[in-house]
């Protein structure tokens, strides 16, 4: 699964064709055009259209893509690039010699690439692309969405890029299969969706992988969550009690699951079931598992309820679960409250209490006939802690609860939280201002974690004083 082949047939694979309006199509390199650029500016970008044009089709015609084939994508870039510099100096185009680079560059792109997207894609400071539609290409950097210049020529170009992106994966994406979920071979995750679901031209939406995932100091050192509370939790899972990680979408669920298995132990053997394998743990001994979509027929396909099951014959210490959303909820606390203490799943989910509302919920997807007490008796007895990851409204990502997971009173499920992020107010350019605390109770868990050989100071219960203070109005 390459993201670079090289191909030829340029209307298949998203290359550039000579014929057609090119007024709107532009490679992220050069500026944006708003709604109303200048003119003179719009002639320009005009004239740099039609010459990427014509050289891209010269190079079709004159060079022996059968070779260049074969060569690596370093050298591809150099011979396109020499090939385009003689191109740009005998057209006489003004550009300056960075601008000869991208230009060169946006051509590799699309004979090798994925177009416009794949400048995007190798901005590391970028984590989430979101198309909507041939001209609008919103990016996610620093946690904030900004309009990026990157556009595609139409939306046929656009369409092309997506089906050149699944059918790497065995997939299609078409009128009759208008949703698809699939990944770029450096792992990142793709949804797009095409007409007749998306109105306006074909809407995709990019996860980008990180190659170096955040560590739990990382974390500490952006003020997702106060060293101390960091320090527990890095301890909690060492001393495997069990954990969920709560949040909405995109709010840093996976970030933090990433994070806190550097606290497992390498001895450990780990199972990890995805839908789209993302996970990056850091011990030797990961055994990876990833359900299967059913194919175009409908058949084949492996959910991940099977995959739990499954994993439980394979003799894991501990099952991670990339993120448990249906029937496999059930086998999941099984396998917590029999032998695997410590594993770890992520749930989408806005508060601790929701989340375990949530599992209820998925236990009861699967139809078996266990009352809704022996299920909350489950859900109890299995997990100890619940974090919930939020996304707040200026962008930033913070760890916002850490619950414990106490017991049954009657039928209702107890939970206390042990830290908290409280919201104070909001400063004029919208930044949030805030506090982390300890709500002054002391886990259950700290027992287990003391007879484990573990202590945490006790300063880090402490509710007098913040642990940590964000934002500030000047
Ligand atoms: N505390 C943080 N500070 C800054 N960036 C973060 C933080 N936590 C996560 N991120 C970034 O936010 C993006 C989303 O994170 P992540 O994939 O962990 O979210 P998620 O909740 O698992 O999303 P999804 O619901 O789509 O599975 C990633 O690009 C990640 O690098
Ligand atoms: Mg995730």
């Amino acid at each position: 699964m390459s993201r670079f082949s090289l191909s030829r047939s340029a209307p298949e694979e998203g290359h550039l064709e000579p014929e057609s309006d090119t007024r709107s199509y532009e490679s992220a390199p050069t500026p944006p055009d708003p709604v109303e650029p200048e003119n003179k500016e719009q002639s320009l970008n005009d004239q740099l259209l039609e010459a990427k044009l014509r050289i891209h089709s010269k190079i079709i015609d004159e060079l022996d893509l059968s070779i260049l084939g074969e060569l690596s994508e370093e050298d591809l870039r150099s011979q396109i690039g020499v090939f385009v510099t003689r191109e740009i100096a005998r057209e006489r185009l003004p550009l300056g010699s960075q601008e000869v680079k991208a230009f060169a560059d946006s051509i590799v792109h699309e004979m090798v690439g994925l177009g416009p997207l794949e400048p995007l894609l190798q901005d590391e400071s970028i984590s989430d692309i979101l198309i909507n539609g041939y001209n609008q290409v919103y990016v996610e950097r620093g946690g904030e969405l900004e309009l990026s210049p990157a556009r595609f020529r139409d939306n046929e170009h656009l369409k092309r890029i997506v089906n050149k992106i699944v059918s790497a994966v065995g997939r299609r994406v078409d009128e009759g299969s208008p949703l698809v979920d699939a990944r770029l071979a450096d792992g990142s995750r793709v949804n797009a969706a095409i007409e007749p679901i998306a109105i306006n031209g074909p809407l995709v939406s990019i996860r980008k992988f990180s190659k170096k995932p955040l560590t739990l100091d990382k974390l500490v050192s952006f003020n997702a969550l106060p060293k101390e509370v960091a320090d527990f939790l890095f301890g909690a899972v060492k001393c495997r009690v069990t954990s969920i990680i709560s949040g909405g979408t995109g709010s840093g669920k996976t970030t933090l699951l990433n994070a806190l298995s550097a606290a497992i132990s390498h001895k450990e053997r780990l199972i990890t079931i995805e839908d789209a394998a993302e996970l990056q743990l850091q011990q030797p001994h990961v055994a990876r598992m990833e359900t299967r979509p059913a194919n175009l027929e409908g058949n084949g396909e492996i959910k991940q309820r099977e995959l739990v099951k499954n994993a439980l014959r394979m003799r894991p210490d501990r099952v991670i679960l990339g993120e448990v959303r249906s029937d496999e909820a059930f086998d999941m606390l099984q396998a917590m409250n029999t032998g695997h203490e410590g594993s770890m799943a992520t749930i989408h989910a806005n508060n601790p209490r929701e989340a375990i509302t949530r599992l209820e919920q998925m236990v009861a997807m699967g139809g078996l006939r266990i009352s809704q007490e022996a299920v909350r008796g489950q859900i109890s007895a299995a997990i100890g802690l619940i974090l919930q990851a939020q996304r707040l409204s200026d962008g930033s990502r913070r760890i916002t609860h850490v619950t414990e997971v106490t017991g049954m009173e009657g039928e209702v499920i107890q939970m206390q939280d042990i830290f908290v992020f409280n919201r104070l107010d909001t400063a004029d350019d919208g930044t949030v201002i805030g506090e982390f605390r300890a709500t002054g109770l002391r886990p259950k868990c700290l027992e287990e974690m003391r007879r484990r050989g573990l202590n945490i100071p006790a300063e880090t219960f402490d509710p007098t004083a913040p642990l940590l203070e964000v934002g500030s109005k000047a």
